[in-house]
């Protein structure tokens, strides 16, 4: 393990860090050019550079204690490097001059449970190139730089929510996102409510090409339809024409966009609660991406006392559930929920809250 100061010889020149995310509403939405309401998660990344005194890039991991190296002219190899580099080739098709760089990346965000670790570790990164270089970049700009860099560097085809929320929510409000225009505003929580996360401790497998293969379908669908994306049909009564399975994939989209309407519209946190039960059961049966445990965790979650409602959270297929619940009742409400849950010989485990100790707000 190499640190902070180790690596530098010293304090950095600049440093920056960003959030994940916990998506309460809107899932398999931001690319069909939807809604959504993400949360920022208490954990986040940081990122610190400094100059490189020979020509090459020299980048670290602390969470992996993964160390890279390659010419300024070169390219970087696949894993957490290609984040990082791709928001510096992004910078600098941007016209500004990056220098050779030594880059640390640390984190507290749990990677693989689903909030958005790649997320954060490109708005960190490019936050601190922003910090160090003195460039001009608001933050809309800046989400979008970093899902470029997730496409064309890392190679995964996700749409804008996670970078989107990085960039711009905070742990207090839901940011609600129009996937299409990029408009944002950020909410306050149903009143009186608070989120529990725990993680299903399952890794998301074939959550790649399932992904793929549900954004495939719902282009088709959208073609069939005649819509520029399915945020254009509004009502789910149009979608009777449609062969199955684009009919269900296309209804869980068109009802997940009206159910984040609704809750924008101001829902208390009883109608919000079974707006994600709601949901839940529309990314298990319509859009099937929910696995066994999650279904599980969630209803383990729906089971605990002062929970109003629970669902999967990210792209599924493993990784994360996120339960709304009363103020003050989220501690034990997780704890709960994970003992019957774990009982089943599995290895969830509390993602939020955290507790004091792990807060550094
Ligand atoms: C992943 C992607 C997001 C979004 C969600 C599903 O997190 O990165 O763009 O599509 O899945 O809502």
């Amino acid at each position: 393990m190499v640190t902070l100061a180790g690596f530098f010889g010293g304090a950095p020149a600049a440093h920056a860090r960003a959030p994940g995310r916990v998506n309460l509403l809107g899932e398999h939405t931001d690319y069909n050019d939807g809604f959504m309401l993400p949360v920022a998660t208490p954990q986040h990344t940081e990122v610190a550079l400094g100059p490189s005194n020979d020509g090459y890039f020299y980048f670290y991991s602390a969470t992996l204690d993964q160390s890279v190296s390659f010419a300024q002219r070169g390219s970087a190899p696949p894993g957490f490097a290609s984040y990082i580099e791709g928001c510096i080739r992004l910078v600098e098709q941007e016209g500004v001059a990056v220098p050779a760089l030594r880059v640390y990346a640390s984190s507290n965000l749990p990677v693989g449970a689903g909030l958005s670790s790649s997320a954060a570790l490109e708005v960190a990164t490019l936050r601190a190139l922003r910090s160090l270089l003195g460039f001009e970049m608001d933050d809309v700009k800046l989400a979008r730089l970093a899902q470029r860099a997730e496409i064309e560097f890392a190679k995964v085809n996700v749409g804008i929510m996670d970078q989107m929320a990085s960039s711009l929510a905070d742990r207090e409000h839901m940011l609600f996102i129009d996937a299409r225009t990029l408009a944002h505003r950020l909410l306050p929580l149903p009143a009186a409510s608070e989120l529990v996360v725990l993680d299903s401790g399952v890794p998301r497998r074939l959550a790649a090409s399932k992904y793929n293969e549900r954004r495939a379908e719902c282009d088709e669908a959208a073609r069939l339809l005649g819509v520029k994306a399915l945020r254009d049909v509004g009502d789910p009564a149009a979608l009777a024409a449609l062969p199955e399975p684009l009919r269900r994939r296309a209804r869980h989209v068109v009802c997940e966009d009206l159910r984040v309407l609704e809750a924008v519209a101001g829902v208390d946190a009883e109608r919000f609660g079974a707006l994600m039960d709601a949901s839940h059961a529309s990314l298990r049966d319509d859009y099937e991406v929910s696995i066994r445990e999650l279904d599980e965790l969630a209803a383990s979650l729906r089971a605990a006392p002062g929970v109003l409602g629970a669902r999967l959270t990210g792209a599924g297929f493993g990784g994360a559930c996120v339960a709304l619940c009363r103020a003050g009742a989220a501690p034990a409400a997780a704890a709960d929920a994970l003992a019957r849950y774990n009982a089943g010989a599995r290895k969830g485990r509390v993602l939020i809250p955290l507790t004091d100790k792990e807060d550094t707000r």
